[in-house]
């Protein structure tokens, strides 16, 4: 007898908008908890990623990859997939993927891998080149996810507290 995979990978359909935004408020939980300085959704965002998660869903130019555990039927990953234009430092229209989340108890079965991987094929069926993605420094697991699937750093953003640049700027190493 032939047993049925433990997860399918597919496109989101409208059906799957509530499961997945409550994967993205746990991504964003998951932000907030990496970093102090990342809110939580407010309400008002949270309409905002309805509106933007409908649209996702409804666009051929966006790939959303889900995740579906076929025991329980329910989504347990996502990633989504859209083109950039060109922009800064990217010369050619790109593929990005964000929103990626793959719920706790199914980590490390490769899912990450096989979302990316759809996306991935996305892209190159729509000629592009380049694919890219933004991490928080502090989320460290997310870092050695993709420099294990080949990301590599290209375009760095970095902050300093405005208080603390000033003092930096003013204090014994500063000034002219
Ligand atoms: C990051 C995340 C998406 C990885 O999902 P996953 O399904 O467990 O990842 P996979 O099983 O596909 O692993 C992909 C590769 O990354 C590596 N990897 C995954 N989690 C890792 C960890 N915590 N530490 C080190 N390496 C890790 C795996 O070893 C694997 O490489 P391999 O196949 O060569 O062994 C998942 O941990 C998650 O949802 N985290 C919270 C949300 C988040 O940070 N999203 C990314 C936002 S940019």
């Amino acid at each position: 007898m032939q047993t049925k995979p433990a997860y399918r990978i597919r496109e989101a359909i409208p059906s799957d908008l509530e499961e997945m935004l409550q994967m993205r408020g746990r991504l964003q939980d998951h932000f907030a908890d990496s970093d102090e300085r990342v809110l939580p959704l407010s309400p008002k965002s949270m309409a905002d990623a309805r509106a933007l998660y409908t649209r996702r869903i409804e666009s051929t130019a966006v790939s959303c990859a889900v995740a579906e555990h076929t025991a329980t039927g329910t989504l347990v990953g996502m990633a989504i997939g859209s083109i950039h234009p060109p922009e800064g430092p990217v010369r050619s229209p790109s593929g990005h993927i964000d929103d990626v989340w793959v719920e706790p108890a199914h980590r490390h079965n490769g899912l990450c891998r096989a979302l990316t991987r759809y996306v991935t094929v996305f892209f190159l069926e729509r000629g592009l080149e380049q694919v890219g993605l933004s991490y928080l420094f502090a989320n460290e697991k997310a870092a050695r996810t993709w420099t294990r699937l080949g990301f590599v750093p290209f375009n760095v953003s970095a902050y300093a507290g405005t208080r603390a640049l000033l003092d930096q700027l003013d204090g014994p190493n500063g000034g002219t």
